[in-house]
């Protein structure tokens, strides 16, 4: 299970060292200044106007350090809190004194999304206008913007802190640390802040190719597949066909938030190389803003007829008060692009009478018992989580087997979502979403029922949900998981654009100890770029070591397990002097921990899991570097996929070191890797 403790102090490593308060006076002899109290550390808001309203006041000034879910991440001691003064569903704005605007400009934000209604604003005297806007992103924890405002250089401006939302959730937005001309960009030497904001959102799509693009956004992933703008969660639909493997994931256009559920649609030759595609399914249409009906997940299947996908037709029962919450529908091409809707939809009409409404993500699979298509979809007897069962006597007809497995103790969930179940070696395995975790079972499946021997979480680390598994067309069994998870509020990326990415392809196999194991696929190897730093064999003593210094990479380890002294040691990767995301391997317990609080703005925590040591008393560690992204395979086919969003662009950095004694690495290599959009 994981732990997580996001109430660790942060080391503010020089920061408060190198903030030197503005000070007050008159800016038009200091055109860099800013405005006077730009970081409230007067405690008040000096300076600062309130220009209608009763969302702020002199309440709002606050230094708290931490909420709920952790930090804030203020600079220094005070800030704005938009709910100081009077709570979520106040409206008002503050405005702060007039000075000159530089070429750039910087701010935290944070609060609620709400581009229209809550938004910090860049306006100009002269006229009034409002020259850039940026809104929050449905978390408390501060996010550094960056505006580039070469445009208006020299002009007299302001700031505007906007909140007319008035909802009870997210209904305000927070503010601190206005930073005009050099500092704007920096923490001093050595930490240079991660680009987020207008200067990357005002790129338009289609103007360039997706590898330049995706490449000047500092915090995107250059190979975790990313849609160019808006939201994803579950990939969908996963299958090779024709020597052609798609990928589909849940998406909303329209914003960086979950809404009415499209299906994006990207193919690739080696399932490393994604290319999008048209949009593949839309929600159905409808009058009302405020249905969130839409095409849920589902996967993805071809026979003689061509390639059909057959997925959950959610509806909103709030805009649709007499329909079937969820169906089963399909969808076929003869070419894999464009997907025309079956005529006798739905195929499957709603869960069996009298059972709850909750009856999603249809997977199927070829079941070699009977030789019949068959397919999982998750359920609930309230209680516990369900998986029911149904076979294909053609294309279109389907009918229900019964209930395949379900939980016996609440354990895992009282609803299991995107379930999905799979012959392996001489197993079945059957996996599925419950409590926000994924969760896998190895027994055995006789076409009916599966029995559970042992069960085990997919993933160690915090970034991992609604895996699924296809088989390829070589044979092997390969998986996709959203690199995402609902209980986080962690989408920094929300400000340039898009939200949301996928894991890379894994191929799945039996452990040693009979669990579910991850491997990399070999195509990965495809994305090197430059030459291969072979480290060799190294004895690290206690001292830290440096390997290198890469974000778009991959580093191999093997540790000689048996030659080592050492009680434990620590790689510290996307390391910078402010932050680092630390992997501790205790050899005594053979605990690995992922530490990330202090890595940037991702989800904070730690997260561990035993690694077995393998043949020869050795440990192997095979980790992907992606900027913000990163995951970590472990020889025994442990996987901890995690988001870190580092903050600065010197976070790059890779060094080991150990404890009490000597680890001796063999075979140690780092690969520069390349985007896989180029
Ligand atoms: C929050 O407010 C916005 C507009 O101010 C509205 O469009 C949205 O539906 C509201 N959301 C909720 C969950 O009430
Ligand atoms: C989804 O279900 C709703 C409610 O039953 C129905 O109106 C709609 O046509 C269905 N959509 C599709 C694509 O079949
Ligand atoms: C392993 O040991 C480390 C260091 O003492 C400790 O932090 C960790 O919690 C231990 N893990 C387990 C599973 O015992």
């Amino acid at each position: 299970m994981s732990s997580t403790s996001p109430h660790t102090p942060l080391l503010k490593l020089g920061l408060i060292a190198l903030a030197t308060s503005v000070s007050a006076g008159a800016p038009h002899s200091r055109p860099c200044a800013g405005p006077t109290n730009a970081g409230f550390e007067s405690g008040t808001l000096e300076g600062w106007e309130v220009v209608s309203g009763d969302a702020f006041g002199s309440k709002s000034v606050v230094n708290v350090q931490t909420y709920w879910d952790g930090p804030f991440h203020q600079d220094e001691d005070f800030f704005v809190l938009g709910t100081a003064q009077a709570g979520e569903t106040a409206v008002g704005e503050l405005k702060s004194g007039s000075f000159r605007a530089g070429s750039v400009m910087s701010f935290l934000v944070s609060g609620g999304y709400d581009p229209d209604h809550l938004y910090v604003g860049l306006v100009r005297e002269s006229d009034g206008k409002i020259l850039l806007k940026q809104t929050g992103i449905n978390d408390e924890a501060f996010l550094r913007i960056t505006w580039d405002t070469s445009d208006w250089r020299g002009e007299s401006v302001h700031i505007v802190i906007h909140d007319s939302n008035t909802n009870e959730s997210w209904g305000h937005i927070n503010f601190d640390d206005l930073r005009v001309g050099a500092r704007a960009k920096s923490d001093g030497p050595g930490l240079t802040f991660n680009v987020l904001g207008q200067q990357v959102n005002q790129q338009s799509a289609g103007e360039e190719p997706a590898c330049t693009l995706f490449e000047k956004d500092q915090l995107r992933p250059q190979y975790h597949y990313t849609q160019y703008t808006g939201w994803i969660n579950d990939p969908a639909g996963l299958i090779e066909w024709n020597g052609k493997h798609h990928l589909f994931s849940q998406y909303n256009p329209d914003g960086v938030v979950w809404g009415p559920m499209h299906w994006a649609h990207a193919v690739s030759t080696d399932a490393v190389h994604w290319r999008e595609l048209p949009v593949a399914l839309y929600p159905s249409e409808t009058e009302n803003e405020n249905d969130e009906s839409g095409a849920f997940t589902g996967s993805a299947f071809s026979d003689s007829k061509g390639m059909h996908l057959i997925y959950t037709n959610f509806t909103d029962t709030n805009a649709h008060p007499d329909a079937v919450q969820e169906t089963v529908i399909m969808a076929s091409s003869t070419h894999g692009i464009n997907f025309d809707l079956y005529g006798g939809n739905p195929v499957v009409a709603g869960p069996p009478k009298g059972a709850p409404a909750f009856f999603r993500d249809p997977k199927t699979f070829h079941d070699p018992t009977d030789d019949t298509l068959k397919m999982v979809i998750g359920a609930t007897n309230n209680v516990d989580g369900q998986v029911r069962l149904y076979r294909a006597s053609d294309t279109f007809s389907w009918s229900e087997v019964g209930l395949v497995y379900e939980g016996t103790d609440g354990s895992t969930g009282a609803i299991w979502e995107c379930p999905n179940l799979l012959p392996l070696g001489d197993k079945w395995v059957l996996f599925y979403g419950g409590l926000s975790l994924g969760w896998y079972e190895v027994g055995s499946f006789d076409g009916t029922t599966f029995t559970s021997e042992k069960r085990g979480l997919l993933n160690a680390g915090p970034a991992s949900y609604a895996m699924q598994w296809y088989k390829d067309e070589s044979g092997r069994d390969l998986a996709i998981t959203w690199m995402g998870n609902w209980p986080t509020p962690k989408w920094p990326s929300r400000p340039n654009g898009w939200a949301g990415q996928q894991s890379i392809t894994r191929e799945l196999f039996l452990r040693e100890d009979g669990g579910l194991g991850h491997r990399p696929i070999a195509e990965l190897d495809s994305l090197a770029i430059g030459k291969t730093e072979d480290l060799g064999r190294r004895k690290i003593k206690a001292k830290t070591h440096r390997l290198g210094s890469e974000n778009v990479a991959r580093l191999k380890l093997t540790v000689d397990l048996g030659a080592t002294t050492a009680s434990s040691f620590t790689l510290s990767l996307l390391e910078s002097k402010a932050e680092a995301t630390l992997l501790t391997y205790n050899i005594e317990n053979k605990t690995l921990t992922l530490d990330t609080t202090n890595a940037g703005y991702g989800q904070p925590g730690m997260w561990e899991a035993e690694i077995a040591p393998e043949a020869d008393n050795k440990l192997t560690l095979d980790i992907f570097l992606d900027r913000s992204m990163l995951e970590i395979f472990a020889g025994d086919g442990t996987v901890f996929s995690a988001t870190v969003f580092p903050r600065y662009q010197e976070s790059t950095g890779i060094s080991i070191a150990a404890e009490d004694g000597e680890v001796i690495l063999k075979d140690t290599s780092l690969t520069p890797l390349g985007s896989s959009w180029c």
